[in-house]
């Protein structure tokens, strides 16, 4: 997510943290703030908008600081604005902090502060850390920040500069990359590799439940009970655009990594104790919920495919119409809404001109809205009357990934949530919908595991001019995805197809020279599925099936099987989606397209 710079050494700090920043910047923010350490006290200066505007701001002002850190902010708790912007203080200034992550139980700590007297200055959740820190404070930092780390839990990685230590800069991760620059008599530190790379290409990279204390000729570690450890040192051998995307040859790949992590991050701060999804996350009354007689779910593209899961999953338990809807259509066709209507408007930016103008449309129409957004402060998610954030971090490919398998998951964690307030689901079966929610992202990551497998079934289809992707119920709507995101980074014709609809006219197409990629995830469809690959088989067209683990049958009509681990039917399209991603991927890099920027297509389209 956003971008955290230090250092500490001979050069003018602030100079460095801010050209440092600037290597950060693709990856997309929408403030930015910088703290350094001038004669014993801690100045910090913050803007909203670019690193230009900030660099301005700075230009020449601290040149004798010697200890610096700086930050890009990408809003997820707390609109985009300066006093959001980090770094954050404690109540004193005397301890300033740069933080990436979501520190979970904020609310509580931060009215617990407050009530011990602390006065807050931003709404964002970071905030709570420097008056912990403050708290905590007896005379020494670095078991300050030890203390005050323990008590939070979420996801950070956090650089403090203190006024009580002029000859230090402090550093700690869990779950949000951290790396340390080496240098000689000098020390940088950064969210992410090509920071450090103009001036180092040694590097310690940390990991989850270290502190690092870092002086200009020593990089000392602890773990966060205080006994010390060894990290070893990397040397970085990629070139500076490589290392903008972590080492990947195209953001789309590392974006599809992303996904075990962009799935938690969606989860997190979301679910009770007691197992059950928190119903705040809908911000709409009980009442209202109750009183709910239609949903529409309305997007575009890849959204819209999501919106098409939210219509499946919702259904069958809401015992109300649930409709997804393309915006484009949505706006024109005076669609039924009323008061007890409830429209869902999901984006990954925020920005999309039919999106908006459907929201637009929902709210003349007296229908409670509710956006599923990735970009917090974007149009959508200010006009929407409710919004569920996906937290998947900036997508940079213009194809989407992760940020579809986020929409996935906000799509289950808002159904399950409107479930329980309509009382559709006991909360036995809501925690066992979350518990397996919870083991999504160790899934994931075991389909990608499997990356030689469908590398493999790249090469041997990259001639193919015809791809249909069939499926039934949840499948078809995981193949309208597959297909969309091969044709857009491939050029290759795709096309997704109900499985029962072949025989009604596009059976007419298949041949030896077409392949189908048939998903058979749904244990409830899979006899009606496996007729429908011996239709096509029957017509000499290559199989390549998705199945579920344990599924015996299909392979046996199939030429090529793709085996996921098995989840309960609803859950299988996050699964489902990724070795479609990949098969996408490696298709259009055999065939050298342009990953990711494809030709006539941009990433947010805010025209009609
Ligand atoms: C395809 C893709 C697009 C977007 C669509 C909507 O990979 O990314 O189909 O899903 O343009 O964009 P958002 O989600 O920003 O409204």
């Amino acid at each position: 997510m956003c971008g955290i710079t230090g250092y500490i050494g001979k050069r003018e700090a602030v100079r460095v943290v801010v050209d440092q920043l600037r290597r950060l910047e693709y990856r997309g923010y929408d403030s930015a703030g910088v703290a350094a350490r001038v004669d014993g006290r801690i100045d910090v200066v913050k803007s909203e908008g670019k690193i230009a505007r900030l660099a301005m701001m700075v230009d020449g002002a601290f040149p004798e600081a010697r200890v610096a850190l700086a930050h890009t902010r990408w809003a997820t708790h707390g609109r985009p604005s300066t006093p959001n912007a980090h770094p954050h203080g404690d109540c004193s200034g005397q301890f300033v902090i740069a933080h990436n992550g979501i520190i979970e139980n904020y609310l509580e700590l931060r009215e617990q502060l407050s009530e011990r007297g602390h006065r807050f200055q931003s709404e964002t959740d970071t905030e709570v850390l420097p008056h912990l820190v403050e708290e905590r404070f007896r005379g020494c930092v670095e078991t300050a920040l030890r203390e005050a780390l323990r008590e939070v839990r979420g996801s950070y990685a956090v650089v403090m500069v203190s006024s009580h230590a002029p000859d230090a800069l402090f550093a700690a991760r869990q779950d949000s990359p951290l790396v340390i620059g080496l240098g000689e008599g000098e020390q940088f530190i950064a969210s992410d590799i090509p920071a450090v790379l103009p001036y180092t290409r040694r590097v310690i990279v940390l990991e989850d439940g270290d502190l690092a204390v870092l002086r200009e000729n020593e990089v000392r570690i602890t773990r966060l009970d205080g006994s010390p450890v060894q990290r070893p040192i990397l040397e970085v051998t990629w070139d500076a655009a490589a290392a903008e995307k972590g080492g990947y040859a195209h953001f789309m790949r590392k974006e599809i990594d992303d996904q075990p992590a962009a799935i938690r991050d969606t989860m997190r701060g979301r679910i009770t104790a007691e197992g059950a999804v928190d119903p705040r996350i809908l911000g709409m009354s009980a009442e209202r919920i109750r009183a709910l007689n239609r949903i529409y779910l309305v997007a575009c593209g890849t959204a819209y495919h999501a919106g098409l899961v939210a219509k499946h999953f919702w259904e069958r338990r809401l015992g109300i119409p649930v409709e997804a809807d393309l915006a484009s259509e949505f706006r024109y066709r005076d669609p039924a809404i009323d008061e007890n209507t409830l429209v869902v408007l999901i984006s990954q930016s925020g920005e999309t001109a039919d999106t908006r103008a459907a929201l637009r449309a929902a709210r003349a129409g007296g229908a409670a809205t509710l956006g599923i957004v990735n970009v917090v402060g974007s149009t959508l998610s200010r006009e929407a009357e409710h919004v569920f954030h996906t937290q998947a971090g900036p997508e940079i490919c213009v194809a989407s990934t992760k940020a579809y398998v986020s929409q996935l998951i906000g799509v289950y964690l808002l159904g399950l949530a409107l479930m329980r307030q309509r009382e559709r689901i006991t909360a036995a079966e809501e925690a066992a919908i979350v518990a397996d929610l919870a083991r999504l992202p160790e899934q994931v990551q075991a389909v990608l595991a499997n990356e030689d497998a469908i590398v493999r079934i790249a090469e041997r289809f990259a001639g193919c001019r015809d791809f249909f992707f069939l499926g039934r119920g949840l499948d078809y709507c995981v193949a309208m995805e597959g297909a969309l995101k091969l044709k857009e980074i491939s050029y290759i014709h795709s096309e997704a197809l109900a499985a029962g609809e072949m025989k009604h006219g596009t059976l007419a197409l298949v041949t030896q020279d077409v392949c189908t990629l048939c998903l058979a995830t749904q244990a409830r469809l899979q006899e009606k599925m496996i007729s429908n690959v011996k239709e096509v088989k029957a017509r000499d067209a290559t199989v390549i099936s998705l199945v579920r683990a344990g599924d015996t049958e299909t392979p046996k009509v199939s030429d090529y099987v793709i085996e996921l681990p098995a989840t309960r039917d609803e859950l299988m399209p996050v699964l489902a989606i990724v070795p479609l991603q990949l098969l996408a991927y490696h298709l259009a890099r055999i065939l050298e397209r342009e990953i990711d920027q494809p030709r006539n297509l941009a990433k947010s389209v805010t025209v009609e």
